[in-house]
């Protein structure tokens, strides 16, 4: 048996058989630098969509925080330790007034169960407005926000309390978020990514936050940012995705680049929340906040702002969208190109009208033939995504862009426009 299926052999006898595999023929991925990974043959690929290596896969200075710390210590949040504190400093101080409450857990999935939890004790109240196609995470509660989940395969559909508006792109979205918000009564709050990926990469409309947040607090309600995918400057024009709309969250979830691959989620809140949250129940985890963790995380927040890793992203980004639209010029499977800085999507829709979910498949299995990395993305599986580590550099985006070309014009020589 070869390597690859040895391998693929003990994880279906040793591992739950719902993981999924990337790519027809799956990679062996023994090492990563920076934008790059590296298989069991030494064959070096090119990462457009691995997010959560933030700052680069294995970067240096995130490496040596941990080290050190590790070799240091490494202990609970009940003993008092300066490292915690000026990783909470660090962090607010990118955050505006008055989000200035910072609980440390370990993953995008805690982050968002506590949001919820904080967003409970506020209001006293469940009814939750989320949107379609949503995904927050893996636990219980989560399936349930999570339309992505629970209206797709092995899904119950949603329980009472939870309350599903339709993508923001949908004419008079904001409106039926409002209506619902009037209707629901009592409503704990709203809960969306700013800018929605797992639905495909989407921008919000302009003005769609602000009215959703105006009429998601008048009823009495908190809206809740999860900023897993989008925070940390990937989308270049802004720290945070929310910024762009001109908005302040009640309650900001974070998660996959805090830690550079290390498992760092938080959530970051008000004042008034936290002392709502603060009932007498201790609120404790074990990892959440422990010293290496919070020696990571400083370490990814020096390197995105020594690196400039922001203003990059904004760069790398535009010249990448340039490319983009070259190509859509040249193919009509290209439908819409979306997207700021290194957070695009490229979206695939046949003449028919009909997502291209099959062809989309197919570049993707194709580009990791050639050693460029891609995903999909969208209730269809039919967006590419592409939202590489942030030191993804013009060169790479070069690449990418004629390797794609090439792709498009093996795959679907016609017709073509140009
Ligand atoms: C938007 C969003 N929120 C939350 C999560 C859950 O994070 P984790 O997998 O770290 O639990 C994810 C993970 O993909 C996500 O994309």
């Amino acid at each position: 048996m070869t390597r690859i299926g040895s391998i693929l052999e003990a994880r279906r006898r040793l591992l739950g058989r719902n993981l999924s595999i990337a790519y027809e023929k799956p990679l062996n991925i023994v090492r990563g630098e920076m934008q790059y990974l590296f298989d069991d043959e030494g064959r070096r690929y090119l990462d457009a969509y691995n997010n959560v290596a933030h700052v680069g896969h294995c970067h240096p200075k995130v490496v040596a925080a941990g080290q050190e710390q590790m070799a240091l210590l490494n202990t609970n949040t009940r003993y008092l330790n300066d490292l915690i504190i000026r990783y909470a400093e660090r962090l607010t101080a990118t955050l505006p007034e008055p989000l200035s409450v910072c609980y440390f857990v370990n993953s995008g999935s805690e982050a968002n169960e506590l949001a919820l939890r904080l967003a409970r004790a506020h209001t006293k109240a469940r009814n939750l407005i989320v949107l379609e196609h949503a995904y927050h995470g893996n636990t219980t509660s989560l399936i349930d926000i999570s339309p992505y989940k629970h209206d797709g395969p092995g899904g119950d559909g949603p329980p009472a309390w939870v309350h599903k508006a339709p993508l923001p792109t949908t004419k008079g979205g904001a409106q039926i978020v409002a209506n619902l918000a009037a209707q629901l009564k009592p409503l704990c709050g709203f809960i969306a990514e700013s800018m929605p990926s797992v639905a495909g990469q989407i921008i919000l409309p302009d003005g769609y936050l602000k009215n959703v947040y105006d009429a998601v607090r008048a009823a009495g309600g908190v809206c809740i940012a999860d900023e897993v995918q989008t925070g940390l400057g990937r989308i270049g024009t802004h720290f945070w995705a929310f910024e762009k709309y001109g908005v302040v969250p009640d309650i900001v979830v974070l998660g996959k680049p805090l830690g550079n691959g290390h498992p760092i989620g938080a959530v970051i809140t008000t004042p008034d929340i936290a002392e709502s949250f603060d009932n007498g129940m201790e609120f404790f985890s074990t990892f959440g906040g422990n010293n290496v963790s919070c020696a990571i995380g400083l370490a990814v927040l020096e390197v995105v702002q020594e690196e400039k890793l922001q203003p990059h992203a904004l760069q790398v980004g535009e010249h990448l969208l340039s490319g983009l639209r070259d190509l859509q010029q040249r193919h009509e499977i290209i439908r819409e190109i979306r997207g700021s800085g290194l957070f695009l999507g490229v979206e695939l829709v046949r003449d028919t009208g009909d997502p291209a979910t099959a062809e989309a498949n197919r570049i993707v299995n194709r580009m990791r033939e050639h050693g460029i990395l891609f995903g999909t993305d969208g209730p269809s599986h039919n967006v590419l995504k592409i939202r590489p580590p942030m030191p993804f550099s013009i060169e790479d985006a070069d690449l990418l862009i004629s390797t794609l070309a090439e792709t498009l014009f093996v795959l679907f020589r016609g017709p073509s426009r140009g």
